[in-house]
């Protein structure tokens, strides 16, 4: 089976859920007498449609697959990439009215990239769209930002995303117990794509309390990186500590998957294995009788390292 954050990806502003605005915003210059602009950034979290909705703007552009090119700019992030743009931009579409650009992950670009791309963007060809997207768009040169019709994408809320999995999973006639498709809303964050990726692993699970327990488990395990990345990194104090106040994750549970997060740095060999191996000491000890208490201490001698 293909994968269901893939195979769901909605093609058109009914099949949104959520970002009513963005939706509204895009139709809306649709409907303009300008059109679409020509230089567009998609902003906002992870999963929450962001490329989705480029590429619903590439079919209102009736833009066809010989002139869509998507370029991952975490792949592809130096001046190369630009320079090759540069080189094929004026010339015509080969079948449809336009050609469209999509640059996923554009806050990746080294400096000088954006600074040819910045060129770029000034003075497309008439037939030429370019749409970026990217999570960190304080990473953008000002100037690009300025330059694009920013649309801004949010996290699902809890019940939009309880809406989709439950539709998705009666589709496959898989129906959820609304007490998994809840657990589901909450533990996704907010992201679609993460809301999706959970159903699947959970969705040939043989009863609920099997789903449950995953969804649990992936919930600890996903609070337990943010802890230990945060630790990892460096972080004061006072950044970390109100990762901790927020979690209500079983201490020793979590002290095992920030174990197993910092012996993968500590493998890994890079320039953080020794900082790792001196974190690693402070989780030694176990929480049974500490409990919160424990993981506090352990965090904040971490941090102090
Ligand atoms: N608003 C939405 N309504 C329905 N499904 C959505 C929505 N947003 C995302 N999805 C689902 O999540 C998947 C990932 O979304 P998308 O690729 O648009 O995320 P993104 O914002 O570009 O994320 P990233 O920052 O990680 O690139 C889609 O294929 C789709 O299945
Ligand atoms: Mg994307």
């Amino acid at each position: 089976m293909r994968e269901i954050h893939l195979e769901e990806r909605p093609t058109s502003f009914k099949q949104m859920v959520g970002q009513k605005e963005a939706c509204q915003q895009v139709g809306g210059l649709g409907k303009s007498e300008e059109g679409i602009p020509h230089t567009l950034l998609f902003t906002g979290p992870s999963g929450c449609g962001k490329t989705t909705l480029a590429r619903i703007v590439r079919r209102k552009l009736k833009c066809a697959d010989y002139d869509f090119k998507e370029v991952n700019a975490a792949k592809s992030r130096g001046i190369d990439m630009v320079r090759g743009l540069e080189g094929v931009v004026n010339l015509a579409p080969m079948a449809g009215p336009c050609r469209v650009w999509l640059i996923d992950e554009c806050h990746q670009l080294t400096a000088d990239a954006q600074g040819a791309f910045l060129k770029l963007l000034e003075e497309p060809p008439e037939h030429a769209y370019f749409m970026l997207a990217t999570t960190r768009p304080e990473k953008l040169r000002r100037a690009i930002r300025t330059r694009c019709t920013e649309i801004k994408v949010r996290n699902l809320t809890e019940p939009e995303l309880v809406g989709l999995v439950e539709r998705i999973a009666e589709d496959r006639d898989n129906a959820l117990d609304s007490v998994v498709s809840a657990k589901l809303g909450s533990v996704a964050d907010g992201s679609a794509r993460k809301a999706l990726v959970l159903l699947q692993q959970i969705l040939g699970m043989p009863d609920d309390e099997a789903k449950l327990t995953a969804l649990e488990n992936a919930d600890a395990k996903a609070t337990a990186i943010e802890i230990a990345r945060a630790v990892m990194a460096g972080k004061p104090w006072s950044k970390v500590a109100p990762l901790i106040k927020a979690c209500d994750e079983e201490p020793e549970g979590l002290r095992w998957m920030m174990q197993a997060y910092f012996t993968s740095v500590a493998l890994g060999g890079g320039k953080q294995a020794s900082r790792a191996v001196d974190i690693l000491e402070e989780f030694a000890d176990n929480y049974f009788d500490t409990k919160k208490a424990g993981l506090v201490a352990s965090c904040y001698r971490a941090c102090a390292l």
